[in-house]
């Protein structure tokens, strides 16, 4: 059953096609994620979809409600994480949190139950009354999640989730979103650059200029490219270049003093050709496929791993537009 439906969606800024009629649909309950490079349109596909921006062609759904006819039904069934932080640190935990529940209009009892539900999902209640400015980055990254799942939305938006964090907190992050999807059966929307990140999704779409060039699970994406690459150091390298060629039948090229080839399960070959070489091996590689090959062999550049796009405007519109429709 699909939560989301996207045809044929294209928003055009003045000259620049930002999103270039893409179709996708993700099921109830699926993490899926949008991988691409700085600039491919993931932020404007997020926006579209969360009501923030209109789009110029095309048509999205979330929960069965169109997103442009029925944005508050939209907004009521989503929850949205922004690339950028959006807490106010000058007030604590609890009242960002209460002031979100208030755009969401919760009653005041559900207000303090669900402030405590959420504190405790993701482990900050002991910090329900500190200043968010003393909050070290994840705990912030946490605290955003709690809001973003106050009102119970069906779908979590999480662009960029673990933006400028360190590799151990963003570690924590994913554990925890594996936990909360697991007992909340909710449906996650995520952006990423980050190639490990992108390996937590069900399914992945890779995006490039607008456009999405592939779309499948990370391990389908992978075999995309053939095999592994293994590289080998021995005591001659055009000595068992040719005794791979012959004994092996595999295709081996000397490149920076190493043999480098390609083999469907590297794994498996390595024992098998250290044993079968007269040679000695000095040293062994294995690089398995990683999601940054897909993106290379597709179109020939690499996803680099840099910072994001500033957010905070699309953030002040968002709080505006919900004041809007709270009136
Ligand atoms: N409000 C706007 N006006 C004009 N151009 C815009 C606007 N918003 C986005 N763009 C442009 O649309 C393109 C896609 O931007 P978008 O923020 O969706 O990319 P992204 O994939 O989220 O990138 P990043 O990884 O840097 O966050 C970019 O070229 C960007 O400059
Ligand atoms: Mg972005």
């Amino acid at each position: 059953m699909s939560i989301i439906t996207v045809n044929n969606l294209t928003k055009t800024f003045k000259t620049l096609t930002a999103v270039d009629d893409i179709s996708f649909s993700v099921n109830e309950g699926e993490v899926f994620g949008f991988l691409g490079p700085n600039g491919a349109g993931k932020t404007t596909t997020i926006n579209i979809l969360c009501t923030l921006l209109s789009s110029t062609a095309g048509a999205a759904s979330i929960a069965g409600n169109d997103c442009a006819q029925n944005p508050d039904e939209v907004r009521t069934a989503i929850g949205i994480i922004f690339q950028d932080t959006t807490l106010d640190t000058g007030l604590t935990a609890y009242e960002n949190l209460k002031f979100h529940a208030y755009l969401y209009n919760l009653d005041r009892a559900l207000t303090e139950r669900r402030i405590d539900e959420m504190l405790n999902v993701v482990e900050l209640q002991s910090r329900k009354h500190d200043l968010i400015k003393n909050f070290s980055g994840g705990m912030k990254r946490r605290l955003e999640i709690a809001r973003g799942l106050l009102h119970y939305p069906r779908v979590l938006f999480l662009d960029e989730p673990t933006i400028g964090l360190d590799p151990q907190t963003r570690n924590t992050i994913w554990d925890f979103i594996n936990t909360l999807r697991k007992k909340e059966k909710i449906t996650v929307f995520m952006t990423t650059h980050y190639m490990e990140e992108a390996e937590n999704c069900d399914r992945i779409a890779i995006m490039d200029h607008g456009r999405i060039i592939a779309m499948d699970t990370p391990g389908r994406l992978k075999e995309m490219v053939h095999g592994d690459v293994i590289t080998l150091v021995t005591s001659d390298n055009e000595l068992a270049r040719m005794e791979l060629q012959k004994t092996f039948g595999v295709e081996a090229r000397v490149e920076n003093g190493a043999l480098s080839l390609e083999a469907e399960k590297g794994d498996e070959l390595i024992p098998r050709l250290i044993h079968g070489l007269s040679v000695t091996t000095l040293s062994v590689g294995l690089k398995k496929p990683t999601l940054n090959d897909v993106f290379l062999r597709l179109t020939g550049r690499t996803i680099r791993d840099e910072g994001p796009r500033d957010n905070k405007e699309v953030t002040r519109e968002f709080v505006r537009s919900h004041r809007r429709a709270q009136r």
